[in-house]
């Protein structure tokens, strides 16, 4: 049992939500972690597993098999999981009783991708699984891999027969990492491959921003008060600002970000589905493709940026040596596996226009960048001036009320509004009304992934990605990313470490919000 030194704090639960499929446990099934090496495995996905098990919403009969290049008899890769979850367990740590409880169900395959016998390997576990685990014949395939892997482990399994049309027993599920693609045409090349064998309903595309319990309480602010809807359009807002900024910089990933770039790595799926969750219209249920439909919708509705308006809808940006948190920190040019005359962004910002009733004129900025003055995502709703000024000494200014979600490393709401200052005098300053999760609930919010892998167990899409937004989303950027790659950006490194990105960014975004 844990102590209560260990124990987990309790659990925000979603109002929208209760009684829906999340109240669940999950199904009976077996889940093949492919990439069980890499470092999201032992960071997030493994500890968010263990705590799965701990608040009994995974099921007894379970199992894990990890599936990677790195060698390990089934005994040695437990006690690599033991030893992981010693270091990244974020709640409870196991202790004997709870770690032998999850370890017998922990199996592995030594893999190369290539050789189907591994494969054939993987089929005889599972088999066994539902034979002795009793887990009914439900399969989970998340894949975790490099991208460039993703179409050959579709294909092997396949191969072998364990696709979906070939379990009768039980489901079969794919959970597949992010990059979906590097661009349209590899997205839609990656999705031929994914459609050859699963249909969508069996397709989990991952973006963890939407497994963030502010990024899920972005509906429950729209859909469960009654306030903010009649004032959530053209008529009351002036402007949204989304912001994804981080303090660290490539961390050892450079040769993968050298060829991503803070467009594709944030912008077209993290940073554009919290895009979606403002902007989309009340779905008709809370189905997972009611939501899915009204935020493909906002995407359908984004004006396309003409490759002549790349320079004046965008900026971007890469940095330059500078000091965060007080340290000297390299430019990108020198971080490992980056080109030194490298034409990547480590910024990127992007004004977007939603043509539809709602929101017709109303601009939302978009950006994002790696090495600024501070880890912030928040999404900032600017509303429109006053239309008549009555109150306040002459030289007050009087700010516009603003909205900010704030998703990390705060998580609450804050809104902005003017007041009088106490005194005879008639002035007017902006004060700030806050709500914050941890105090106002007392609970710690579960990292993302932990709720993501639990409603793909459960069956639930909700949280994940449809195709037809993935491929509208790369065709939104798709301007802004051909000219970026076809145009060397000369003024890069153009901000330093440390610091609030381009001035280029500054420029194109009027609300500017300093970090
Ligand atoms: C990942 C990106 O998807 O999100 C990383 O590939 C980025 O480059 C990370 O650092 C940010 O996630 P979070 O949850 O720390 O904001």
């Amino acid at each position: 049992m844990a102590n209560a030194a260990t124990a987990t704090p309790p659990r925000a639960n979603n109002p929208l939500r209760e009684g829906l499929q999340s109240e669940r446990i999950a199904d009976p099934c077996s889940i093949v972690f492919f990439g069980a090496s890499g470092d999201l495995f032992k960071r997030m996905l493994l500890p968010s597993m263990f705590e799965l098990r701990q608040h009994g919403i995974l099921p007894a009969n379970f199992g894990l098999v990890g599936f990677s290049r790195t060698k390990y008899t089934d005994a040695q890769f437990r006690d690599y999981c033991k030893t992981q979850l010693d270091e990244f367990a974020y709640g409870t740590k196991p202790d004997d009783a709870l770690w032998n409880d999850f370890a017998k169900g922990i199996r592995y395959v030594t893999a190369n991708f290539d050789d189907r016998s591994h494969f054939e390997a993987l089929k005889k576990i599972l088999e066994e699984n539902d034979e002795k685990l009793h887990t009914g014949g439900n399969h989970l395939f998340y894949l975790s891999t490099p991208p460039e892997v993703f179409p050959k482990i579709i294909a092997q399994l396949k191969a072998v027969g364990l696709d979906p049309k070939n379990n009768p027993k039980g489901w079969t599920r794919i959970i597949i990492e992010k990059p979906f693609g590097i661009d349209l045409a590899s997205a839609h090349a990656l999705q031929r491959e994914v459609e050859r064998v699963f249909d969508e309903t069996q397709v989990y595309r991952i973006d963890h921003y939407l497994g963030k319990e502010p990024v899920q309480d972005i509906m429950a602010l729209r859909f469960a008060n009654v306030i903010f809807e009649p004032i959530w359009n053209r008529d009351y807002i002036d402007s949204v600002q989304i912001t994804s900024a981080e303090t660290i910089g490539v961390e050892g990933r450079g040769g993968y970000y050298d060829n991503a770039g803070a467009l594709r790595d944030m912008i077209q799926n993290h940073v554009m589905n919290l895009m979606a969750l403002v902007a989309m219209e009340p779905p008709a249920t809370s189905d997972a493709d009611a939501i899915r439909t009204e935020k493909f919708k906002v995407f359908a509705s984004v004006r396309p940026i003409a490759d002549a308006d790349v320079p004046r809808f965008s900026a971007r940006g890469q940095y330059d040596a500078g000091t965060i948190d007080g340290k000297p920190v390299i430019g990108y040019r020198k971080e490992p596996n980056v080109a030194p005359e490298s034409n990547i962004e480590t910024y990127a910002a992007i004004k977007l226009y939603v043509d539809n009733w709602r929101w017709a004129g109303v601009p939302f900025y978009l950006r994002s960048g790696k090495r600024l003055a501070r880890k912030v995502s928040e999404i900032a709703v600017t509303f429109k001036s006053i239309p008549h000024r009555l109150y306040g000494e002459k030289t007050d200014a009087i700010e516009p009320n603003v909205l900010v979600v704030k998703i990390q490393p705060d998580e609450g709401i804050s809104l902005r509004f003017d007041a009088k200052v106490p005194g005879p005098k008639d002035h007017i300053r902006s004060v700030s009304m806050d709500f914050n999760y941890g105090s106002a609930f007392g609970v710690q919010s579960p990292p993302a992934y932990e709720r993501l892998i639990a409603d793909a167990m459960r069956g639930d899409q909700t949280l994940f990605t449809r195709w037809d937004a993935v491929e509208r989303a790369w065709e939104i950027v798709t301007p802004v990313l051909e000219t970026w790659t076809n145009q060397r950006d000369l003024t890069f490194p153009n901000y330093a470490a440390g610091g609030q990105g381009p001035d280029s960014a500054r420029t194109l975004f009027p609300m500017w919000r300093t970090l």
